[in-house]
């Protein structure tokens, strides 16, 4: 089984490219943002908790993302593998991915690194808040913070991943289909 981590700051185009991925790899995509945000919209227990943290553009709490990642693998869908998507976000995250494969006896495949400069986060967010109405991109100091805390907490993982020769970063800007063919040359070689 392949479990390949699409990682990348807010407005990359990790939802965007994971849909091509998903078809044309047979993956299985966990996005925990779009994950948090059905629980949300389902008004459950957890939806709640995780609710006004993710509309001030914070974190939700590690243990509570884990958590929703290892029921996920456990359903073990007929896929080559999982994709990904907003996970893992921290250090501890990414600790706690390792030691749940370790014990299926599996390992992180790659780290697919989409990357844009801040300008076009910005951009890309702003023109998405026009379509899609979700409430951590309705305004520009929502997605400052989410910038922010991308940059302290969750870049540090390009260090923890390199470390292990699975990170690997591709140029997100430009077209979609132009990203997409630089992801499906990388893909490619796992
Ligand atoms: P999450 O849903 O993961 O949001 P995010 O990381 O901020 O990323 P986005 O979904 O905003 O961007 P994307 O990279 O998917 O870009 P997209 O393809 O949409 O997380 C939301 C929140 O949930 C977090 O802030 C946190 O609170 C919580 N959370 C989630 N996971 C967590 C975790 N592991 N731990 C703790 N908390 C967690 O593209 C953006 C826009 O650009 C779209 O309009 C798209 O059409 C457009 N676009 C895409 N590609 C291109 C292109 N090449 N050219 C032009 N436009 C493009
Ligand atoms: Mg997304």
């Amino acid at each position: 089984m392949k479990y390949s981590i699409l990682f990348g700051p807010p407005g990359a185009g990790k939802g965007t490219q994971a849909a091509s991925m998903v078809e044309n790899y047979n993956l299985c995509h966990l996005s925990t943002g779009a994950l948090l945000r059905s629980e949300i919209a389902a008004g459950t227990p957890l939806g709640l908790k995780a609710k006004s943290l993710i509309e001030a553009g914070n974190l939700v709490p590690d243990e509570v993302v884990e958590g929703m990642i290892a029921s996920r693998f456990a359903s073990a869908p007929a896929v080559a593998g999982f994709l990904l998507d907003g996970f893992p976000r921290t250090i501890a995250q990414a600790q706690a991915l390792d030691a749940m494969l370790k014990e299926r006896g599996e390992e992180v495949t790659a780290v697919v690194s989409i990357m844009i400069p801040d300008e076009m986060i910005a951009q890309r967010i702003a023109h998405r808040a026009t379509i899609e109405g979700r409430a951590d991109d309705a305004a520009p100091e929502i997605v400052q913070n989410r910038i922010d805390t991308y940059h302290q907490k969750t870049e540090p993982i390009i260090g923890y991943y390199s470390a292990a020769g699975k990170y690997h970063e591709i140029d997100g800007t430009g077209t979609i289909e132009e990203v997409a063919g630089r992801i499906s040359a990388l893909m490619n070689k796992f």
